[in-house]
């Protein structure tokens, strides 16, 4: 089966970059990408390609090349689907906030949207890509709303699920570990799962493809984010009991991971990982094993958003603490927002949450983030509905360069590992600040001895102080 045009139903972090890289690297394919919001595909036809709308580095060469070739952004949805002979699925699948499984389960109902108007447009047969993160036996649901609404076509499901980190995501797309399918066990599934190997085959090694059944390739996706987050808690958990007995995290971490079978990727002690994947993903895990009634299971997993919750909560905590046990009307300079460094998503930052938390001490936050834009910042703070909008604007003051937010700061805390800052004159920002003058590496990217050889009073994560 060759596949002539693609069509995929979000232009988000996953489907923009995504499909960027499959219409770069497969010419002759026609790829659209459709989505409702109208603002999202304007600033992906931008000429300017500094407006995309997501930060990502590499990603305007790969738009550049294929935009306009064979590579496209619109609003007409269902015209895209019904010329389509692929169809991905790369819509949001956020925690659900009301009903059933609040706070806890995927919600569905986007997904379940596309899936219904897959059915309602198409004319003739279709492969239909989960490329979404999505519940195991989810693709159930979806062959079934297009086998009972559709128009007597044949649709096979296939799970497509992404393993890209945001910052890295064309690299990660370029050089996969791995390009996971999930299909039917059966001849027309295998033919499906054939022809979205063949999309991939045009740059990704063939052992790196690998193929599954379905209910293995959708679990696979929320257990791979499940056991990256455990990392990162693991070695948070340990960066609080490096605190109390005068251990470096960093040494243990690397004494750790030079042994091959834990390895050193994902040992970074941090302020607490964020995103909008891992916890979402991981509390789908425990609903979907707490459903099942496996409840050590759900148990186990549980443990490591509310080690994460933790370890932002005992940041902030030590910032009030070692500020004399008041915040209170003190500027606190924020370095950083988004969720990780290289890009402009701040969905889930710990920066959201320790701010949060201080503002309820009444401190006043100052913000410096290279990519992040001060209306989301605000609009991050808000979505939490600790307090008003305009208590949020007072106490919440946002700089687009680092020296006039740390001028007369109290504080300095570092929450996501930008390189610029450790390029900073931070000899310059000494002098600007109030006396003492408080550091909080979040994110250990600073030498310790260097900030306070300038005068600091500096703090890292799991580091002795
Ligand atoms: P996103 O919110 O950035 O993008 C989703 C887009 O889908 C939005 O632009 C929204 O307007 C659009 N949309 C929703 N319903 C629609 C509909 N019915 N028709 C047309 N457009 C519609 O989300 P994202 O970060 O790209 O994530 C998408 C999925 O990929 C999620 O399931 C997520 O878990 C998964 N994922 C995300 C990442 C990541 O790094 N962000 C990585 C791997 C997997
Ligand atoms: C993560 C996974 O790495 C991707 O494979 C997956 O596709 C994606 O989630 C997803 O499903 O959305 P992402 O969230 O973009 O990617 O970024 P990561 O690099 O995984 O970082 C997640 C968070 O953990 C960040 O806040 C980061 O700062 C933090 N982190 C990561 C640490 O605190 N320490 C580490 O050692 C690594």
């Amino acid at each position: 089966m060759k596949i002539n045009r693609i069509c995929c139903i979000g232009a988000g972090y996953v489907g923009g970059p995504t499909m960027s890289v499959i219409a770069q690297k497969n010419p002759e394919i026609r790829v659209d990408v459709v989505d409702l919001n109208e603002q999202r595909i304007a600033d992906w036809n931008d000429q300017d390609l500094t407006k995309l709308p997501i930060y990502e580095p590499g990603l305007d060469g790969v738009v550049a090349e294929a935009r306009g070739r064979n590579l496209f952004f619109s609003t007409e949805v269902d015209d895209a689907i019904e010329k389509a002979d692929m169809i991905f699925i790369s819509v949001n699948t956020p925690t659900k906030t009301y009903g059933t499984g609040k706070g806890m389960a995927a919600d569905l109902k986007y997904v379940e949207l596309c899936a219904r108007q897959i059915a309602r447009v198409a004319k003739d047969d279709k492969i239909v890509v989960e490329k979404s993160t999505l519940p195991v036996r989810t693709a159930e649901a979806i062959k079934s709303i297009l086998d009972n609404t559709g128009n007597g076509v044949n649709f096979q499901i296939l799970s497509n699920p992404e393993f890209l980190a945001e910052g890295t995501a064309i690299d990660d797309l370029l050089s996969p570990d791995r390009v996971l399918i999930g299909g039917e066990q059966s001849e027309e599934g295998q033919a499906a799962i054939n022809a979205l190997a063949s999309v991939y085959g045009a740059w990704v090694p063939e052992d790196r493809i690998l193929t599954t059944n379905l209910w293995s390739s959708e679990l696979s996706k929320l257990t791979a984010n499940a056991y990256l987050a455990q990392r990162v808690s693991s070695i948070n958990a340990l960066s609080e009991l490096c605190e109390a007995t005068g251990a470096d995290v960093d040494e243990v971490a690397k004494a750790i991971g030079m042994d091959s079978r834990i390895g050193p990727k994902f040992l970074k002690a941090s302020v607490g990982f964020g995103g909008s994947c891992f916890q979402k993903d991981i509390l789908n895990l425990v609903y979907i094993s707490k459903s099942l009634g496996l409840d050590a299971v759900a148990d186990y997993w549980e443990q490591v958003i509310i080690m994460n919750n933790h370890q932002r909560a005992r940041f902030a905590k030590k910032i009030i603490t070692t500020l004399y046990n008041t915040v209170s009307g003190k500027k606190i300079t924020f370095l950083g927002w988004a969720f990780k460094k290289d890009t402009n998503d701040s969905r889930e930052s710990a920066a959201i949450y320790v701010a949060d938390m201080l503002m309820d001490e009444r401190a006043e936050i100052a913000v410096y983030d290279p990519k992040v834009s001060s209306r989301q910042m605000l609009e991050d703070l808000n979505y939490l509905n600790t307090r008003s909008e305009s208590e949020n604007e007072e106490l919440m003051d946002t700089h687009n360069e680092p020296y006039g937010a740390t001028d007369g700061a109290h504080a300095v805390a570092i929450l996501t590992e930008w390189d610029e800052f450790k390029d900073l004159d931070w000899e310059r920002i000494y002098k600007g600040m109030q006396k003492p003058a408080f550091v909080f590496d979040g994110r250990n990217i600073m030498d310790s001895q260097r900030m306070r050889d300038i005068g600091f009073i500096f703090q890292g994560i799991g580091k002795p102080s």
